[in-house]
């Protein structure tokens, strides 16, 4: 029988692609803690140091490659029978690079930016700063990187959540289970079986049935090929 698949990734996926997570150096960046750096307020009292933060992470994806766990959730994405539904916090592109399709980056793109004048968004591979005219609208210093701050609402929640009440398995790949909605999502499919797959246990761990530990660019091939073959 065909089974529905949802999987969650955070930032321990693309760890071994050379990007660092979040929570690495007590969550730190420069002294800020990312929380300070990563809200709408934040960017209303220094929107330099804001886009300083995201312009040095866009111009990482420079430099950076998908994984060997990026590409073997693409591969399982093309031979899975039933529904399939990849929701990733992370806002570089290494999933979309490595083949996904059926993806949804919750939290926005690194190489996305919203002009909040019109409301359009766009592609940029560049920096972005205040003195940037929107090549739409032409108004100067509206446009901000399309991240979902702290305090805001993430993207496509509701495709997600009727995603959880049907799905068969519910994967969490290298999250920390600090921030919501996405920490609580394996709490919202009780009808689902539950694979944690991370180098650590995470604040969440305890929620799900299995637990698979280990560096992801290992764990994920090996557990990707033992559920197509199960
Ligand atoms: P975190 O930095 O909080 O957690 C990274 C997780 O990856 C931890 O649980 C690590 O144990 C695990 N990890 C690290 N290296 C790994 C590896 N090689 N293989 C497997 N697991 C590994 O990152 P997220 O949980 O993604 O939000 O953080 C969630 C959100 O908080 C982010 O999307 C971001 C952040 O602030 C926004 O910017 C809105």
């Amino acid at each position: 029988m065909k089974k529905n698949i949802v999987i969650l990734t955070g930032a321990g996926i693309s760890a071994e692609s050379g990007l660092k997570t979040f929570r690495d150096n007590n969550g730190l960046w420069e002294n800020h803690r990312v929380e300070d750096v990563a809200t709408p307020e934040a960017f209303a009292r220094n929107p330099e140091l804001v886009h300083r933060f995201y312009n040095l992470r866009r111009l990482q994806l420079n430099e950076v490659e998908p994984n060997a766990a990026h590409k073997a959730l693409a591969e399982l994405e093309k031979a899975w029978q039933g529904d399939f539904l990849l929701v990733s916090q992370n806002v570089d592109d290494l999933h979309k690079r490595a083949g996904s399709k059926k993806l949804l980056n919750m939290h926005g793109q690194l190489r996305s930016i919203w002009c909040t004048s019109c409301d359009a968004k766009m592609n940029w591979e560049n920096e972005l700063t205040q003195t940037n005219e929107c090549p739409r609208c032409r108004v100067k210093g509206d446009l901000r990187p399309d991240i979902v701050w702290f305090g805001e609402m993430p993207y496509y929640m509701d495709e997600i959540y009727e995603a959880l009440n049907f799905c068969d398995y519910f994967v969490a790949i290298g999250t920390s289970g600090n921030v919501y909605p996405a920490a609580g999502f394996v709490q919202m499919c009780p009808q689902a079986h539950k694979i944690e797959i991370n180098k650590d246990a995470s604040l969440v761990s305890s929620y799900f049935d299995e637990q698979w530990i280990g560096p992801a660019s290992e764990q994920v091939p090996t557990w990707a090929r033992k559920i197509l073959n199960s």
